[in-house]
């Protein structure tokens, strides 16, 4: 045992004691403070007063002295709540916790924010790639720079607690969530999801550097049959537990210590009412420890939307007893009222309060809240020009070139180049949802500094750069002059895409572009020039059309704040793309295959036909693998089997490369997918330069659920995939 884990057990024994104590000194009420979390407005100063401490003494007075509210969120306030000075975050959280610290027991405040690809709310903070983007890098190290820049920035902002990450995987594209995955696959998302929360609270979160972090939204809330946000999943047990289950059972491993829980409802019981799920499996089976938090409302939800409730009261005891341990209420006391009067009837036993309270106090402990350390300075912990060139590598290394026909790209830097379309001129396409603001639309409040993809471009040509296109994504635009202006160029560039969005706002019914976007498409191309298509948005939007008449297409999805910098990068070849798309694009409305298609789903009339299959990527340089061999053609139950294979650089230009291999069990008893990934690896090589790379793939990886819900591995044949090749190897007894 290392020296290490003996110290973390002797702390855990030490915490444990600690909340024992402190919880045979509290009051019922101020139990079920603790698990209460309010909204910041119900703390908050009037609009425009205080605004530099936007905090009312009184009204917060009440929420901890009264009410013994143990967490807060959200940044200042309803309806704009919008991001914040560093400085102005830092003395409302010392307010906060002044606060605190006047109460009975002392018991601190825990301050949570969704800080999804960066510190969200705190201004001019390094906001990444969407998750989207990161899965697209197949680069799980940048995954953990990005958990331990955000944690950073996020600490020196004064939180506490961050609702990220995201563990739902994207097999939806509808869904206007879909951005905030790592995509349609389960390794992938499993790496990419376990390598940030790792950056983000290295060994020990009470570092004054980390912090804790959120597995949402716990279980099956991304695949909602229609698309819609928070509308029901049919996810059948056995589904659930092999696509949507093993990405949460992994953060748990990953050690984070809190979960919330999903808005909508799966089989027809919705997230907050699912003892089966929040704590048979949760708990039971996954081993989790730490605190569940419901999601916005949804306790209120269960009486006022599913009628799954004959009251708000019944509401209060369905969840409690569901497993939920602490209500994003958020506006009001009613969960703190209804729970009181809930226990003191006898109707929820005091013994499930003291858990839920126990775990609470127990991750509050473990952050280090009981005893705060100073906050980190400013400067060197926030927007670090080291920071900000790790978020550039980010944005290169997740931006897409799916099509490159006669080396249109990269573009010569003398050329004239007209750009056209509703993307090319806003930062906000590039950033979506959660950026400055929760729907991420707010155009005036990025940072002036940052480039657009227009903007990036006119920093690097040396020949001439005609804008057409509007200072709004919705302004329209005025394709007559595109074609005229046309004859003067040499290539046109066309972005095209979304406009930001997240969560119900973003529903659509099509993932059809807009028309106007595609009349302007259709007249760039008649102009005979060539064109070079750019997309930036959430969701794979349907570009087949265009993306066949066009010479090439490069797929941006939400890059962050220097996406524009990226893309100019890549579009002239000043870096070599790499990226790979983590989910399937597709080339029609409902084509919506994911990659690890059923035998069923290609059989007969039934096809896997996508614009761009998952992991299609291109390079400015090539890459050929070659050799791929398993160590033994026959291999014992239980044991490891170790492939290898080589990966050339048969280019002229240096580049990265994800190399990724895939499985396939070729019969079973529960029908198995046609190929699954089970491991990739990511290298940077030199003209000519070949590399060996050594995989191994574990029991776990050659698993399924079984007929009986179990996790099995059956003897008999596998085949294991690298580019081209295919090699076999069985299992026996
Ligand atoms: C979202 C969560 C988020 C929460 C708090 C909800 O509406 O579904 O992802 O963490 O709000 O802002």
């Amino acid at each position: 045992m290392s020296g290490r884990s003996v110290s973390a057990q002797e702390t855990n024994k030490a915490i444990e004691h600690k909340v024992k104590h402190l919880l045979s000194q509290m009051t019922l009420e101020e139990k079920v403070g603790q698990m209460t979390q309010i909204d910041i407005t119900v703390v908050g100063a009037l609009d425009g007063q205080h605004a530099e401490n936007p905090i009312d003494p009184a009204k917060l007075e009440d929420a901890l002295l009264n009410r013994h509210v143990g967490s807060i969120l959200n940044t200042p306030f309803a309806p704009d709540n919008k991001a914040q000075p560093i400085e102005t975050w830092r003395k409302m959280m010392k307010t906060i916790q002044d606060a605190s610290s006047k109460t009975r027991l002392k018991i601190p405040v825990i301050y949570g924010i969704d800080a999804i690809h960066g510190a969200t709310y705190t201004q001019n903070s390094v906001l990444f790639p969407q998750a989207i983007n990161m899965a697209a890098t197949f680069n799980s190290e940048l995954a953990f720079k990005e958990g331990e820049i955000t944690a950073r920035e996020v600490r020196a902002s004064g939180q506490q607690w961050n609702f990220s990450t995201v563990m739902d995987i994207g097999r939806q594209p509808l869904w206007p969530r879909l951005w905030e995955t790592f995509g349609e696959d389960v390794h992938l998302a499993t790496v990419m999801g376990t390598s940030y929360i790792k950056g983000h609270q290295g060994d020990d979160f009470s570092a004054a550097d980390k912090l804790p972090t959120c597995l949402k939204h716990y279980v099956g809330y991304s695949y909602p049959l229609n698309g819609k946000d928070r509308t029901p999943a049919w996810i059948g047990e056995r589904t659930l537990r092999e696509y949507f289950l093993p990405t949460f059972e992994a953060g748990v491993k990953a050690g984070s210590p809190t979960v919330m829980v999903n808005s909508a409802e799966v089989d027809g019981i919705p997230g907050h009412a699912n003892h089966h799920y929040l704590t048979t499996i949760l708990r039971g089976e996954m081993g989790f420890k730490g605190f569940t938090v419901s999601d916005w409302e949804d306790i209120k939800r269960l009486y006022t939307r599913d009628r799954l409730a004959a009251s708000p009261k019944e509401a209060v005891k369905i969840a409690v007893m569901a497993g939920i341990d602490m209500s994003m209420v958020p506006f009001d006391f009613s969960f703190y009222d209804l729970l009181v009067e809930l226990v003191k009837s006898g109707e929820v036993p005091m013994s499930r309060i003291n858990e839920a309270v126990s775990r609470i106090l127990t991750v509050k402990y473990q952050a280090g809240l009981f005893d705060p350390k100073p906050l980190l300075p400013i400067e060197g912990n926030f927007a670090t020009a080291e920071a900000i060139e790790t978020n550039r590598q980010a944005a290169r290394e997740s931006i897409v070139l799916a099509k490159n026909d006669n080396n249109i790209l990269p573009l010569k830097k003398d050329a004239n180049i007209l750009v056209a379309g509703p993307t090319a001129n806003l930062l906000s396409v590039m950033n979506g949802g959660w950026t400055i603001t929760w729907q991420g639309d707010t155009e005036s409040l990025y940072p002036q500094e940052k480039l657009t993809v227009l903007e990036a471009i006119q920093k690097k040509a040396t020949g001439k750069v005609t804008y057409v296109g509007g200072d709004s994504f919705d302004a329209p635009i005025d394709i007559q002059k595109v074609v005229n202006e046309a004859k003067n160029n040499d290539v046109i560039l066309l972005s095209l895409g979304e406009k930001p969005y997240t969560e119900t706002v973003g529903n659509i019914e099509s993932l059809n572009l807009d028309q106007a976007q595609v009349d302007l498409a259709n007249a760039a191309i008649a102009t005979g020039k060539p064109v070079v298509l750019l997309t930036l948005g959430g969701r794979p939007r349907i570009i087949t059309s265009i993306a066949e008449r066009v010479s090439g297409v490069v797929l941006g999805f939400l890059p962050g704040m220097e996406g524009g910098e990226a893309f100019a990068d890549i579009l002239y070849g000043d870096y070599n793309p790499n990226g790979k798309l983590p989910i399937s694009y597709p080339r029609n409305t409902n084509g919506i295959t994911p990659y690890d298609y059923k035998p069923i789903e290609s059989f007969e009339q039934n096809t896997y036909n996508p614009l761009y299959p998952f992991g299609h990527g291109l390079s400015y340089t090539s890459f050929e693998t070659s050799g791929l061999k398993v160590e033994k053609d026959k291999v014992n139950m239980g044991k490891n089997v170790n492939v290898t294979v080589n990966v050339k650089n048969t280019g002229a230009l240096k580049g990265k490369e994800a190399v990724l291999l895939y499985i396939n069990d070729v019969a079973a008893s529960v029908t198995r997918p046609n190929k699954q990934l089970k491991a990739f690896k990511k290298v940077e090589l030199a003209p000519g330069q070949t590399e060996s790379l050594s995989f191994t793939l574990t029991p776990h990886d050659l698993s399924f659920i079984g007929v009986n819900l179990k996790r099995i591995v059956e003897p008999g044949d596998f085949k294991v995939m690298v580019g081209k090749e295919t090699v076999g190897f069985t299992v026996t007894k």
